[in-house]
């Protein structure tokens, strides 16, 4: 089939990449030159695994080619992709400025029957936009050129989101019209493992999957990690909580684990979103209220316990920093509880020895020249000239540390550990002091 990807962002670029791996003909836009300049020279604007080598595999097989010709995307695909970004307003809600751009220029330019499928997070109510800037360009062109719009949300974890879009769980799809429903069946009938995958609905209740979804996973999240603030209270420990919880299959392991807070470009913007499109319809979510406020608490959470150990002027000390991107297996920083941690110990006078198996180069680009700020080669060499040790990504590459040689590195042997990566015993046996979230 013939496919158009609007946006080569994150989500667009391995939609685009994962429908033209199963065979399909993709054209991918962008108007951003420098994204499709790097694309056709080889090269790839983010960091995704797996994702580079579908790139230069299927652009080789000729079914994967990049563009920024608005009028070349939209006489291509009978699907017409939109997968541009929606930041969030200053007020949390969606900015849907892209979206419908992308929407008016498939307007101005279709010649033939289009499906037009909302990719990006977007808020309920969104396709009835996006249909009506396509109508309002075609009566402006007096062209009664029919089209379908659909929604079709991702669920693309940052780090697995190839497999994700191969193997998925569900494929949501939000389809009205019979030809829409057919083409879209068509479309994922490559992806339909030993079940049905494909869970059809109306477009409203597909727009509110995707924020219901990531509304449950986060809630969960801020609930831990307020029960793990609560049993530090206690002298319980959380980790023998959550296994004792996560057991039970109605609660299941899974999306469980207490940390330093959540982060990534979509639960704290999705979150935020989904909490306005309630208030908007007159309908409180308080739950979610809560959930949002919690999270904003947890990620201040380290630092409370560096300042209940060392006092509030931390002025001379340098502390080793494991871990700058939002979660493993990315180089988002995007809402990032390192972040936090980074401005709170800057503001309080110490200075930051940061390592990132891949985050360094987004973190230089947002944290900018800083002489308060060195990034490090290793986990070994971020503890060089450091007093003690923070860590807030759960890197596999950090899970069994050399403890005697970080008690040796440290000038004040104590370990911060926003994400439970150790059992305390271990640190401790080497002599160190070993803060975590929720534990004894
Ligand atoms: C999420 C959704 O999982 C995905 O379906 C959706 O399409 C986009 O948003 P992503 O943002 O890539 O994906 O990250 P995810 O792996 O879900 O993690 C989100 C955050 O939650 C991370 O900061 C992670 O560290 C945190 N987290 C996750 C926890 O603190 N505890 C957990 O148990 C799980």
């Amino acid at each position: 089939m013939k496919v158009t990807v609007v946006g080569t962002g994150y989500v667009g670029l391995v939609s685009g990449t994962c429908l033209a791996d199963v065979g399909n003909d993709v054209l991918c836009l962008d108007l951003d030159t420098d994204k499709i300049r790097i694309l056709n020279e080889g090269g790839i604007p983010i960091y995704e695994p797996g994702l580079e080598a579908m790139v230069r595999k299927n652009e080789a097989a000729g079914r994967l080619r990049f563009t920024t010709d608005i009028e070349a995307a939209v006489a291509h695909g009978q699907i017409q992709f939109i997968a541009v970004g929606t930041p969030p307003d200053e007020d949390g809600s969606a900015d849907l400025q892209y979206v419908v751009a992308a929407a008016r220029n498939i307007g101005r330019y279709m010649k033939d029957y289009k499906v037009v499928v909302d990719k990006s997070t977007v808020p309920v109510g969104t396709a009835d936009k996006v249909r009506a800037a396509i109508a309002e360009e075609l009566k402006a062109r007096s062209a009664g050129i029919p089209f379908s719009v659909v929604s079709n949300p991702e669920f693309l974890k940052e780090g697995a989101a190839v497999d994700d879009f191969m193997k998925p769980d569900r494929i949501v799809v939000g389809a009205e019209d019979a030809k829409a429903i057919e083409l879209m069946r068509q479309l994922y009938a490559p992806f339909q493992r030993n079940h049905e995958r494909l869970i059809m609905m109306d477009v409203k209740s597909a727009e509110l999957t995707k924020y219901a979804a990531n509304a449950m996973l986060a809630t969960r999240i801020s609930f831990m990690n307020e029960l793990a603030n609560l049993a530090e209270k206690l002298g319980a420990d959380i980790e023998l909580v959550r296994q004792g919880i996560g057991s039970d299959p109605r609660i299941g392991y899974h999306f469980l684990y207490p940390g330093c807070g959540y982060g990534g470009s979509c639960f704290p913007k999705d979150v935020q979103a989904l909490i306005r499109t309630a208030s908007e319809a007159g309908q409180g979510l308080k739950v979610l209220q809560a959930v949002e406020e919690a999270n904003e608490a947890q990620k201040h959470v380290l630092t409370q316990k560096i300042v209940k150990r060392f006092g509030t002027d931390l002025s001379g000390m340098t502390f080793a920093l494991w871990g700058l991107a939002f979660k493993p297996n990315t180089d988002d920083m995007r809402e990032a509880p390192s972040l936090v941690l980074i401005e709170e110990l800057l503001k309080r006078g110490a200075r930051v020895r940061a390592y990132d198996p891949v985050a360094i180069h987004e973190a230089k680009r947002i944290l900018g020249e800083d002489k308060r700020i060195v990034f490090a080669q290793s986990p070994i060499d971020a503890l060089v000239g450091a007093d003690t040790l923070a860590i807030s990504t759960e890197w596999k590459e950090f899970r069994s540390p050399d403890w005697d040689a970080i008690k040796a590195a440290l000038k004040h042997p104590v370990v911060f550990d926003g994400r439970n990566l150790y059992d305390p015993q271990h640190p401790r046996k080497a002599g160190l002091e070993y803060f975590a979230i929720g534990r004894k």
